[in-house]
């Protein structure tokens, strides 16, 4: 991963650019290409993602998943998930992957996120991009529930140190599931998942206590309600609250 790398300066947003090379066909498997500042940086549910300029990592990874069929996209989002994980948690070993794609400290604030836009074509998946970005130097959000490795640590982080450490643990787990290790990702990801096996707070249309069991197929989370009842819901169905 990386030996093509794009330096940015500015852009709109790392994925958008991504899909633009993708686009005009002018790009390599594991093309990573890497922003200073994003102005049009997106995140999830359609939100942006900000992070201020020069403090932070916000780039994008484009993949080749060919050999991935459709019903296996969650498989890709848990070896991105935890190829990132691992170089957190080697910086701070409390840091959770919240489902699907979040990194939170053990407080549940949130330290960073992915944003993964992939191109079908027939059953199986043409071309993936991962966006990654995570919160290193930042010390002020205007946000709630923002937090930095700075912010946990004390410490502050070489940027280029941290994106090299993420992209060799990446390539690692890609490699895996390229190798056909699906079951030993998910085992990977279901240990370091957020509120795993424990009584929380959701809502999905209304308030309800639950407890996540697991990861079905296509990603789809489910979680035993009081009653009993096993529910699974997409990402737009369920809220942790
Ligand atoms: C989220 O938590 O909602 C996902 C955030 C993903 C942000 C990264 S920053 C690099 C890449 N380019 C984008 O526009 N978004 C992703």
């Amino acid at each position: 991963l990386g030996k093509d790398l794009v330096n940015l300066t500015e852009c709109h947003s790392t994925n958008s650019f991504a899909a633009s090379m993708i686009k005009s066909g002018q790009f390599s498997e594991g093309t990573v290409i890497v922003a200073e500042v994003q102005t049009k940086g997106r995140g999830q549910r359609n939100n942006s993602w900000h992070a201020a300029p020069g403090l932070n990592l916000t780039f994008s990874i484009i993949f080749k998943p060919n050999y991935l069929h459709v019903d296996q996209q969650f498989d890709l989002n848990m070896a991105m998930a935890f190829g990132v994980l691992e170089v957190l948690q080697n910086i701070h070993p409390k840091i959770q992957i919240k489902w699907p794609n979040d990194f939170l400290d053990v407080n549940g604030n949130k330290l960073g996120g992915m944003l993964i836009e992939n191109t079908i074509s027939g059953n199986l998946f043409d071309t993936s991009i991962v966006g990654i970005g995570i919160n290193v130097n930042q010390m002020e959000f205007p946000v709630e529930n923002a937090i930095s490795l700075a912010g946990i640590t004390g410490k502050t982080f070489d940027l280029e140190w941290l994106l090299e450490q993420l992209l060799v643990s990446i390539e690692k787990q890609y490699l895996l599931l390229k190798n056909g290790s699906h079951q030993s990702i998910k085992d990977s990801y279901m240990d370091h998942l957020f509120r795993m096996g424990v009584w929380a707070s959701y809502d999905d249309g209304e308030p309800f206590i639950g407890k996540i069991l697991g990861v079905g197929p296509y990603g789809h989370l489910s979680i035993m309600k009081q009653n009993g009842k096993i529910q699974s819901y997409d990402f737009k169905q369920i809220k942790f609250i």
